[in-house]
Formats: structure tokens, C-alpha cells, sequence
């Protein structure tokens, strides 16, 4: 079975001091939690401190980006083996920021990920569809598309390994969640085509989870979805009261 993942996207918010109270709080209230993996984005800038400050603890750690060159001229990037010795577990590939702000495409996302497996870092990949997309009905076309190509050439060891987020472009910051059946039906779609594409094993140890304006009163009915295997929160992760109420909401009976 999976164990539901809820990851916090903190996107570019808070200091080295904010990030490390944060995680010192936390890590106090979630200690005795589990059938559930938690995880924090922090900005590069903190993640060091935070990874220190979340040591021994059940909170892991991820970047936000990385890129797929080991070292060289590459003036403001950092590669995944900086940020494995940074202490993070995980590296969000392609977030909808990044390809509508940054340029990213499939093509450097399946980079990315590529570049991120062979460090021994569990991707967590993005892909979703734009509001215009969805009310053409291309949702599904457009998930297939960024599942070939964001995908091609891994085994299916390694999607085993994967975090696919599903993260409509419509419901991030904007308060307009996709409702656990619109969520669910993309979800089950997903990992349809994993199965279709690398088999039934890797589908079933793939994580699909889902992002897009997830807060404390929603969370829990999202993850009762049979295909969604946890979440990656944005606005609401950054209070530590409001993300605890999410984590416990997400976790599986043991
Ligand atoms: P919000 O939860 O703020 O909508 O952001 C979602 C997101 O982009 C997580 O990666």
C-alpha cells in the first residue's frame, strides 16, 4: 500500500529563521504520527538549515528545482548533488510556475528527472492542465502529453520510484480547488496510462498526489479518492497549524 505523501511547496517564502522555527515546531507535533510521509520545500537558501533542523525527525526534505548538469558555468542553478548533500530527499520537477514563468518544457522536465533519479533524489513531478485546456475538454490530452514526453526513456523501476503531482493550472492560488471527483477522475486517468505505458507494478508504487489550493477543510475528502495518494500544498503549508491539520487528514488507518 502507499503511504500517503503531503509535501509543502513554499514556493518563495521564508528566511533561513523563519524556515528553521517552522520545522523546530513541527517536528515536535508531528513526532509520534504515522501512516504518513511528510515532506518540506523550502527556497534553496534555507534548506540546509531546515534539513538540520528536521534531523532525526519524521520530516524530510525537498528542493523546488534542480538542474541536470553535475557542476560548470551555469551562473544561479544547483544540481541534484548539491542538493542531496543540502539533506534532501526529493526535488520538485516542473511545477507550473516554472513552465509558464521559467520556460520549462516537457523536453527539460524529462531532464530533470532523469538528472534527479540518477542522484538517488525522488523526483516529485508536476503536470496539469490550464484552465483553457479544461473547458476545450484537451484535459486528458494534455496529461498524456506530459506524462510521454516528462517521462520518456525511465524505466519502469524508476516511475516506481516516481511522485507524480497533479496540479490543474486553474486551482493553483487561486481558491478553486478541483472537487475531489474532477481530482479524482484526472488521478485515476493518470495512473491508467502508467499502467498502460510501464506496467502494473510501477503504477501501483507510483504516487500520484494532488496540488492546487488544498487547505485544512478540503484535504481530507480529496485524499478519500482512491487514486490520490497524498498532496503537494502551497498557500496553506506555509502556517504550521493550518499544514498539521492537512497531514493528519491525509493519514492512512494503521
Ligand atoms: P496553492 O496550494 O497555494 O494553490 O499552491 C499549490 C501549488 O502550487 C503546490 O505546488
Amino acid at each position: 500500500m502507499r503511504v500517503p505523501l503531503i509535501a509543502a511547496n513554499w514556493k518563495m517564502y521564508k528566511t533561513v529563521a523563519e524556515a528553521v522555527k517552522y520545522v523546530k515546531e513541527l517536528r515536535g507535533l508531528v513526532k509520534d504520527l504515522d501512516g504518513v510521509e511528510i515532506v518540506l520545500a523550502p527556497p534553496f537558501t534555507a534548506l540546509h538549515a531546515a534539513a538540520e533542523a528536521a534531523r532525526n525527525s519524521n520530516v524530510g526534505m525537498a528542493a523546488q528545482d534542480l538542474y541536470w548538469e553535475r557542476e560548470g558555468a551555469f551562473t544561479g542553478e544547483v544540481s541534484g548533488q548539491m542538493i542531496r548533500e543540502a539533506g534532501a530527499e526529493y526535488v520538485i520537477v516542473g511545477h507550473s510556475e516554472r513552465r509558464t514563468l521559467f520556460g520549462e518544457s516537457d523536453a527539460t522536465v524529462n531532464r530533470k528527472l532523469t538528472a534527479a533519479l540518477a542522484v538517488g533524489l525522488c523526483p516529485i513531478g508536476c503536470i496539469g492542465e490550464t484552465l483553457d485546456q479544461r473547458e476545450r475538454k484537451e484535459t486528458f490530452d494534455v496529461l498524456d502529453r506530459q506524462i510521454r514526453q516528462g517521462l520518456d526513456g525511465l524505466t519502469s523501476d524508476q516511475i516506481g520510484q516516481l511522485v507524480i503531482a497533479y496540479e490543474p493550472v486553474w486551482a493553483i492560488g487561486t481558491g478553486r480547488t478541483a472537487t475531489p471527483q474532477q481530482a479524482g477522475e484526472a488521478h485515476s486517468h493518470i495512473r491508467g496510462r502508467l499502467r498502460q505505458w510501464f506496467g502494473q507494478e510501477a503504477a501501483e508504487l507510483c504516487h500520484v498526489i494532488y496540488g492546487g489550493s488544498v487547505k485544512p477543510d478540503n484535504a481530507r475528502d480529496l485524499m478519500a479518492q482512491a487514486d490520490i495518494d497524498g498532496a503537494l500544498v502551497g498557500g496553506a503549508s506555509l502556517d504550521v497549524r493550518g499544514f498539521l491539520q492537512i497531514v493528519r487528514g491525509a493519514r492512512a488507518p494503521v
